[in-house]
């Protein structure tokens, strides 16, 4: 963690049960910012929908959290699946009140080695897997009037990839998913449905496992604040989208990125 400590929370300014009687479900819960996330809003009172490819991964993190936990394993990318995650969730649940898009991916390639594969993979997890779960949250929410739905974007999104870990074809996606949460926000407006991204700065987690200790020093120290993020950094700022005091937070895109985006 680029040689500074960080407190393992960062969300005690919330009332312990700000979310109690609510459902809140997270994509990508397995591990990272998703992982998280769902922490979060379980420690502030939320039942948690935890969704991620990784079976064994929502299983163990579920069980570490307790019966307000449902772990569902399954592939965003694929439609039929996320249809599949969201019948399981409306036969647990009568409602569902805020939905966290984490899951992605990375190549982690330099241009000349990425080829078709990487993009159908990247583009088909990142962005259609996005915009899939983001409408069955919204056929869910907009007959009820009231929701809140976060894309986890990328600064790569909004500066391009290219650099140190972001590359083109997760650059791509991510902007994408900015356009995504735009197109939504203005099809949806006035629906009662709060949409936005957020967007992450270089971060901490297993998705750069690759990274080495030395490189991920380096990238915490060109940031302005002197450090990679942590999920935890991440996870609060979910927290703050979806609580009442962003009620009139609507189609933005909030960046959490150590001042990555600072020009
Ligand atoms: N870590 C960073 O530096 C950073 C920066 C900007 C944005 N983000 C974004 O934050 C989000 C979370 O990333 P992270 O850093 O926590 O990564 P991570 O690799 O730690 O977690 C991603 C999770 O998504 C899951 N996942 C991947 N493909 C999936 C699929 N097809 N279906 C279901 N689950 C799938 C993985 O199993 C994993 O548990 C991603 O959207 C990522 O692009 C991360």
């Amino acid at each position: 963690m680029a040689g500074v400590e960080i407190p393992p929370s960062r969300w005690d300014c919330f009332a312990h049960d700000a979310f109690a009687d609510q459902v809140v479900l997270v994509t990508g819960a397995a591990s990272g910012i998703g992982r998280s996330t769902a922490r979060a809003f379980h420690d502030l009172g939320a039942a948690v929908v935890l969704v991620d490819q990784d079976a064994d991964g929502v299983g163990a993190l579920a069980s570490s959290l307790g019966p307000r936990a449902l772990p569902l394993a399954a592939d965003v990318s694929d439609a039929a699946q996320v249809d599949g995650v969201f019948a399981a969730c409306d036969a647990r649940f009568d409602h569902l009140d805020a939905v966290v898009a984490a899951a992605g991916v990375i190549t982690a390639k330099r241009a000349f080695d990425i080829g078709p594969a990487d993009w159908q993979r990247v583009l088909s997890v990142n962005l259609i897997g996005t915009f899939s779960v983001l409408t069955a949250a919204l056929r869910r929410m907009v007959p009820r009037g009231s929701g809140s739905l976060v894309a986890v974007a990328s600064d790569a999104g909004k500066r391009g990839g290219g650099g140190l870990i972001a590359d083109a074809p997760y650059a791509a996606s991510k902007a994408g998913v900015l356009s995504i949460v735009k197109s939504l926000a203005r099809e949806f407006a006035g629906s009662g449905v709060r949409i936005n991204a957020l967007t992450p700065g270089p971060t901490d987690t297993p998705m750069h496992a690759g990274v080495s200790a030395e490189l991920k020093q380096r990238i915490g120290a060109g940031l302005p604040i002197g450090r990679m993020g942590h999920p935890d950094d991440l996870a609060a700022a979910a927290v703050y989208l979806c609580s009442p005091a962003a009620r009139f937070v609507y189609a933005s895109s909030l960046n959490v990125d150590g001042g990555s985006l600072y020009e």
